[in-house]
């Protein structure tokens, strides 16, 4: 049938902080429906029901009402079947990266998640036949290897043959995601490390673990064999931080000396998020080593992997980011060259 619709209504499942709901995209979706109702799960399922007969009908839910993946076309009749699902109903982590999206909460050592268990849903979508080989499923957190329940439930999607991506620190080192990088699934790590050397990790972090870090990402390298190009190491770039050639270059020197293939760089995302209107700086700097960061990946000859978001706020295609005065960009590129504070 045709009507308004999008993939997410149709077969998605978020399991967020505080509840479920289907979207975990740039505009706000449905909203939550918080663990601590009752039947929290089967409502949100039924919610999906009854949303897809209003589109069906032109009536849109007024939080979905401006977002971009809505789409006009033929949908196929939703059969249940989940293809896609973000699991991060957890904050603690064992680090405490400034920047932290999430404002995680800081917990070296591994524990269940205090919110709500993912386990029994993820053994009853298996169950009822909801989760397949085509379904998607991507951990963020918190830190995924510091939940109690993250290798059952990994163990449990690796033997459906899903397609899982784990977005980790690196931290700790796993021997689940060992396993998943092997597997006949194109099954990705994302881990950032933000710097390329010791003194900046632990002003970024906020944790002294620049070592370990480098341990796992070699390990998982070595676990994955000829899959290493799954094993992807971020640099988010922050101003006054690590928004110069130094740090870019020495993280580079880190990536060649434990072979890494696969890079991506980021931008701060959180006030950018859903606020297409705003007037927002975006330093020069910032800018500069964004693209510094592609030139030195295509010189030698890394993967570059695509960040659609971070392209639309540096070019300039989320909020205004270059009304700055003409002294304050040359700070700031004169901060890029020398890597030293305005
Ligand atoms: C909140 S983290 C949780 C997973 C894991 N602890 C990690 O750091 O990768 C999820 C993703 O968001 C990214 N992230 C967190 N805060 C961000 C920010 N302010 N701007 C851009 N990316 C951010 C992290 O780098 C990570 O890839
Ligand atoms: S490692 Fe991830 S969850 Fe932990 S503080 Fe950093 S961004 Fe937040």
């Amino acid at each position: 049938m045709e009507y308004k619709c999008c993939n997410h209504i149709l077969g998605s499942i978020d399991l967020s902080f505080s509840g479920f709901k289907y979207c975990n995209e740039v505009w706000e979706g449905p909203e939550y429906i918080s663990y601590k109702e009752e039947n929290a799960f089967d409502k949100n399922e039924k919610r999906r029901i009854e949303i897809i007969n209003n589109m069906k009908n032109g009536i849109i839910p007024e939080r979905c009402k401006l977002c971009p993946l809505l789409e006009q076309k033929d949908w196929k009749e939703f059969d249940g079947k989940i293809h896609k699902i973000t699991i991060f109903n957890w904050k603690h982590c064992n680090a405490a990266c400034f920047y932290c999206s999430v404002h995680s909460e800081f917990f070296d050592g591994v524990k269940k998640s205090a919110d709500y268990d993912a386990l029994p849903i993820i053994q009853k979508l298996i169950e009822e036949e909801r989760i397949t080989e085509d379904t998607f499923v991507a951990f963020m957190g918190g830190e995924p290897t510091m939940l109690e329940e993250f290798p059952q439930i990994m163990k449990l999607l690796l033997d459906k043959k899903c397609r899982i991506e784990v977005l980790s620190n690196g931290i700790k080192y796993e021997p689940i995601i060992g396993e998943m990088l092997k597997a006949e699934k194109n099954n990705t790590i994302c881990i950032s490390v933000d710097c390329g050397s010791k003194e900046a990790y632990k002003k970024i972090k906020r944790v002294d673990k620049f070592e370990e870090v480098s341990q796992t990402i070699k390990r998982y390298i070595d676990d994955a064999g000829i899959n290493s190009s799954r094993i992807k190491v971020k640099y988010i770039i922050f101003p006054n931080v690590n928004d110069n050639k130094q740090e870019i270059d020495l993280f580079f020197d880190l990536c060649k000396k434990i072979g890494v293939k696969t890079v991506a760089r980021a931008v701060n995302h959180v006030e950018s998020k859903m606020s297409t209107t705003k007037n927002q700086v975006i330093e020069a700097s910032v800018i500069k080593s964004y693209k510094y960061f592609e030139e030195q990946a295509k010189k030698y000859n890394f993967e570059l992997q695509p960040e659609p978001w971070a392209d639309a706020i540096v070019e300039n295609k989320v909020y205004n980011c270059r009304k700055i005065s003409i002294m304050t960009r040359l700070k700031s590129e004169l901060h890029f060259l020398l890597g030293k504070k305005n």
